[in-house]
């Protein structure tokens, strides 16, 4: 855990629109001063982000998450029981203070109240907003530990906190609440657990395609290993690294006691220690995963990693 030392160092970066990779529940994110279009902006180009996407932005508390969001009674309940927690609300923006490139200058913004104490005592101290997408380059696998951090972005950012492995292992559940609730990303927080409160949830509609893109992690290829992964395997197959869950064992297993929490919380991990037995020219596969509960989230990071890979842009040369 970071010394008191550390956190004030950290902080006073942050103030001064540095970067500071630190530790959430769900995965560590890559922080910067929310109301800094500066700090925003060094935020999307150290994760060489192809895109300006919204970004989340991370408060310690209810009362300062309600200086920048309008909240409804839904949204107060919601907060009330899952704050602080993996779960972000997108609600109507109260103007004028975030960077507008953290929003993408929409009328919304997504909000969320993390529950690592490490989190929670860098807000704290920082006492400014925190803009903070997973912290790792754009397309790679979300960090679930320091050293994850390290491998990516060493030489792009001011300070790295490490506070230890991540205990959910998955972004945090999206919802939009206007103009009805809707899922816009399965997380750490199951839907099981929302919809008792909520009523049934939405799905995002079509306003999603490769150029709008409005919730995370909504480009096909993300989330993706270099090696290429084939879902819902009983066997490896020649040449494969099989990762079980439950009765199927694999080279390396998810939860042997096929328990989705646990596979939540080791799936990036796993995956990165997957595609480092594949080697250069291997593959992947992994056993099905119940679409239930926190399966739900973990099979949504998997198809999208199974995805085909964006095509690289290829270079226009001028003669
Ligand atoms: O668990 C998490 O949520 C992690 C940790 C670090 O807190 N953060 C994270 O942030 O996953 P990021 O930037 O990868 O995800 C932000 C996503 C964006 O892709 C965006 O589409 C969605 O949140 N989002 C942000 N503002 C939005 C808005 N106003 N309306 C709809 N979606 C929004
Ligand atoms: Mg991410």
């Amino acid at each position: 855990m970071p010394t008191a030392q550390d956190l004030t160092r950290a902080a006073s970066l942050l103030r001064d629109c540095q970067l500071v990779a630190f530790p959430t529940e769900t995965v560590y994110g890559l922080g910067g001063d929310a109301r800094s279009d500066i700090a925003v902006a060094r935020i999307f180009a150290a994760k060489n982000r192809p895109t300006f996407n919204p970004l989340i932005i991370h408060v310690p508390d209810l009362a300062t998450a309600q200086t920048y969001a309008q909240f409804s009674p839904l949204a107060l309940d919601l907060a009330a029981r899952f704050w602080p927690g993996p779960l972000t609300l997108v609600l109507p923006l109260i103007g004028g203070r975030l960077s507008a490139l953290a929003t993408a200058g929409l009328r919304t913004v997504a909000i969320r109240i993390p529950a690592h104490p490490t989190a929670q005592a860098l807000l704290h101290a920082a006492g400014i907003p925190l803009a903070a997408p997973s912290a790792n380059p754009s397309g790679k696998i979300s960090p679930t530990t320091a050293a994850h951090v390290a491998a990516g972005l060493t030489g792009r950012i001011a300070a790295i906190l490490d506070g230890g492995p991540c205990a959910v292992g998955l972004e945090s559940t999206i919802l939009a609440l206007d103009p009805h609730p809707t899922l816009l990303r399965p997380g750490g927080l199951p839907s099981e657990l929302i919809e008792p409160v909520t009523g049934p949830l939405a799905a995002p509609g079509p306003q999603i395609t490769a150029t709008h893109v409005t919730s995370p992690g909504q480009l096909a290829s993300h989330y993706a290993p270099n090696a290429p992964l084939r879902l819902n395997a009983t066997q490896a197959q020649p040449g494969e690294t099989l990762i079980g869950f439950g009765p199927i064992p694999g080279d390396l297993t998810l939860s042997a006691e096929g328990d989705l929490t646990e596979a939540a919380a080791n799936l990036f991990a796993t995956l990165r220690t997957a595609d480092g037995l594949a080697g250069p020219d291997g593959r992947i596969a992994i056993a099905p995963i119940p679409h239930q509960d926190l399966g739900r989230a973990i099979n949504d990071r998997l198809n999208r990693a199974a995805a085909p890979r964006r095509p690289p842009l290829i270079p226009f040369i001028c003669s």
